[in-house]
């Protein structure tokens, strides 16, 4: 059965829900969401219908980049709770058939842990610096000219005059993976976390840890060395009979992207094409197919994506005048119709869930969240906002704490301040409001989850001819999707049972920017 978490293959189909920690559920009253809150929204999850959790980084953290600066990859931040609540936590989810993936970020650590501590106290030339890409700068400058993703220098210098490598932040040193004891550490770090149960780990920044300091322009994603990395990686999940590994790649070439998964590489890889595309539906025809056209000959599932906790949430993107994303180009701020980027949003969940292959969902898609644009400047925690000199507000926005109940913040998330504010607006989408409501996108993601898991998951599609404005496909199950992009009502089929529709139907019309599962008569 698609999406069956007892099967050894059950990720190829999963539906995988995405915790961001911090802001899912408050279990302890200080406004950060923690272990106790996920452990006691667990029959949410179960109700919701998830295969799978995975969760934004829980080590240890002084958050310079919400977690992502990791300072001991063996433990848990004590903000978020203990390795015993942590262990606890994956065993309650496996009581209620949820697997866990945790994030594991290799490409750098935070400047407070312990090696990198060791190396600024053991000076130049020393084995402490080799595992970091420390470097004597050129004249009074860095080593290169190579600039942070985030904004300003890839390099900060120390006070004895060496620089260190940071492709994010400064408090984000990079590891030297030419290092083995770097390799070494990590294979560690990983059979660490499997012999507690967790089924999987997602890879941060997953195609950036091989670098040629040499080159003058940045050179550092994708080099072919990354992996033979990932091949040591893919042995040890392997010797724990199964447990997968999930690529954060951001690549633009189909083929070198492919390259993660082959069958002794990866198992999946998030699909940002497809999160990037325009709600258009040429755009979106063109990425299903090409993510088809580089998952099926190397026989790797694909997975869908629509958002995470870097990108602006779907209905402010859908409802803006354009609705492609791109890193490069955040567009906070341009206006939305959030009503229009609402319906999108539905249709686009029924879209993704009905495509082969495993599909995220990102905490608060399925309730319909907006992207929150005015967080105060004084409470933006995004290192992109400081980064940019105050020009990109950054990714606070798709991070605001959950509107759980009740009809004013903090709508139940925590009995304290969250640590980002929420809306007042949120009041009709708490769960609470939305549980009670048959028309609810909660409502929506429930029933759509379930389908999923008796009809579809991985397998096969097949195009239907529907013209150029509506995407229309037939799965394995004989189930088939319409969703119309265009501005005018389309045709329904004239047979076939209704299971589940986006938005309400119009007779025997599927209206503009509405989904729609039918079962075909037999
Ligand atoms: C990708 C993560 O998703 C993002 O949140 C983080 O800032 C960077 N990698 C750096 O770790």
């Amino acid at each position: 059965m698609p999406g069956n978490t007892s099967t050894p293959d059950w990720w190829r189909g999963a539906a995988i829900y995405q915790v961001y920690l911090r802001s899912f559920a408050d279990g302890n009253g200080d406004g950060t969401g923690d272990l106790a809150g996920l452990r006691s929204r667990l029959p949410y999850l179960a109700d919701l219908g998830v295969n799978a959790i995975w969760l934004n980084p829980w080590y240890p953290s002084p958050m310079a980049d919400g977690g992502y600066d990791v300072a001991d990859y063996r433990s848990i931040e004590p903000v978020f709770g203990t390795l015993a609540e942590a262990e606890k936590l994956i065993e309650e989810a496996h009581d209620l058939g949820i697997r866990t993936i945790v994030d594991v970020v290799p490409n750098h650590a935070s400047d407070q842990h312990a090696w990198f501590q060791e190396a600024l106290a053991a000076g130049p030339g020393s084995e402490a610096r080799e595992r970091f890409w420390f470097r004597p700068g050129v004249g009074d400058g860095p080593p290169n000219g190579w600039q942070s993703i985030f904004g300003g220098p890839a390099w900060t210098q120390v006070p004895d005059g060496e620089w260190y490598l940071h492709l994010f932040a400064p408090e984000q040193p990079d590891f030297n993976w030419n290092n083995p004891v770097v390799r070494e550490e990590f294979l560690e770090v990983l059979r660490f976390w499997f012999d507690r149960g967790v089924d999987g780990v997602r890879i941060d920044s997953a195609a950036v840890l091989v670098k040629d300091l040499d080159s003058v322009e940045e050179s550092y994603t994708d080099h072919d060395g990354v992996h033979e990395i990932y091949r040591e990686w893919r042995r040890v999940s392997d010797s724990y009979g199964g447990r997968i590994l999930i690529g954060e790649v951001w690549l633009p070439d189909q083929e070198r992207f492919a390259n993660y998964l082959r069958p002794d590489e990866l198992h999946t890889a998030f699909n940002f094409d497809f999160l990037s595309s325009a709600w258009e539906p040429a755009a979106l025809r063109a990425s299903i197919d090409l993510t088809l056209a580089t998952h099926v000959p190397i026989g790797a599932p694909a997975t869908w994506v629509l958002s995470n906790h870097d990108v602006a949430r779907p209905v402010t993107r859908y409802g803006r005048a354009v609705t492609s994303w791109d890193n490069a180009e955040r567009r906070d701020g341009m206006p939305s119709d959030l009503e229009l980027g609402r319906r999108r949003a539905r249709a686009a969940a029924l879209l993704a869930m009905a495509l082969p292959g495993s599909v995220y969902v990102y905490q608060g898609e399925e309730l319909g969240l907006n992207e929150v644009e005015d967080i105060p400047e004084e409470l933006i925690d995004d290192p992109m906002w400081e980064r940019s000199g105050h020009t990109v507000r950054g990714r606070d926005g798709c991070r605001v704490p959950l509107p759980w109940s009740g009809t004013e913040p903090p709508f139940g998330y925590s009995t304290g301040e969250p640590w980002l504010p929420q809306p007042a607006g949120w009041r009709d989408l708490t769960v609470e409001a939305q549980e009670a409501d048959l028309g609810s996108m909660l409502c929506l993601y429930r029933s759509a989850l379930r389908l999923r898991r008796e009809l579809l998951g991985d397998g096969t599609l097949t195009w239907l001819p529907y013209g150029d404005e509506v995407i229309a496909f037939r799965r394995d199950s004989g189930l088939v999707c319409l969703v119309n992009l265009g501005a005018e009502p389309a045709a329904l089929p004239e047979s076939g049972s209704v299971l589940l529709a986006s938005g309400p139907l119009d007779g025997d019309l599927l209206p503009s920017d509405t989904a729609v599962w039918i079962m075909e008569a037999r």
